[in-house]
């Protein structure tokens, strides 16, 4: 990581013959133009082709102990790019995706999806009867994993004794989510957070700032 973010450099250009910008690039090509380009499938090739062959993430991600990081790389109104950094034994919590779209590709090491459907509402009582988990699947380096909330909730962690590297696309990026107790099935709205951008810190930063940075 390097030094804290200047509100005035978060909203930096594309680096010429970065290969992670040329991937920014051509999403965005998919996905603000006609939405009838913007196919699911065509998203998890670009991303399944860049966890192939490219390294160019290592210089943006970063790791914490205290929870995996988020590490934003590019955003629009229609779409989000995050690198996420994962500790062995981190995980996230239970969560939705705001109605948003989420594909997720790993680039190193090996995470564990675990799917989530919430439970019927009690007639009674406090109105929660839990949650029920559904599938749980592994994903290689190099794998594609795509989530929507009609989908299922989902949590993600790496392999156990693990580190590992996910690469997050959400169109359109979402800045708050539902997370879920996993013993009640209760739920509560969390606005979400960024560690870095674009390899500067900024975990003091109001994420609000950041975001209203990258509005053209
Ligand atoms: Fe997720």
């Amino acid at each position: 990581m390097t030094s804290d973010l200047a509100p005035e450099l978060c909203r930096p250009e594309r680096n010429a013959g970065c290969s992670l910008d040329d991937l920014t690039k051509a999403l965005g090509d998919l996905l603000e133009g006609e939405p009838s380009k913007a196919s699911g499938a065509a998203v998890a090739e670009l991303l399944r082709q860049y966890a192939a062959c490219e390294g160019s993430w290592r210089p943006y991600v970063t790791f914490r102990e205290d929870t995996y990081s988020r590490n934003l790389i590019w955003r629009t109104d229609k779409f989000e790019l995050l690198l996420l950094g994962w500790e062995a034994g981190q995980e996230s919590p239970i969560h939705d995706h705001a109605g948003q779209q989420c594909w997720m590709a790993v680039l190193e090491g090996e995470l564990e999806e675990v799917h989530f459907k919430e439970g019927d509402l009690a007639p009674a009582g406090d109105g929660i009867s839990g949650l029920r988990q559904g599938r749980v699947k592994a994903f290689p380096t190099g794998g594609v994993a795509y989530i929507h909330d009609d989908i299922a909730l989902h949590l993600i962690r790496p392999r156990a004794g693990q580190r590992a590297v996910s690469l997050h696309l959400y169109s359109s990026p979402i800045d708050s989510c539902r997370k879920f107790c996993p013993d009640t099935g209760k739920a509560e709205e969390v606005n979400v957070a960024y560690h870095t951008v674009r390899g500067s810190g900024c975990s003091g930063t109001d994420p609000e700032l950041i975001r209203d940075a990258w509005i053209r």
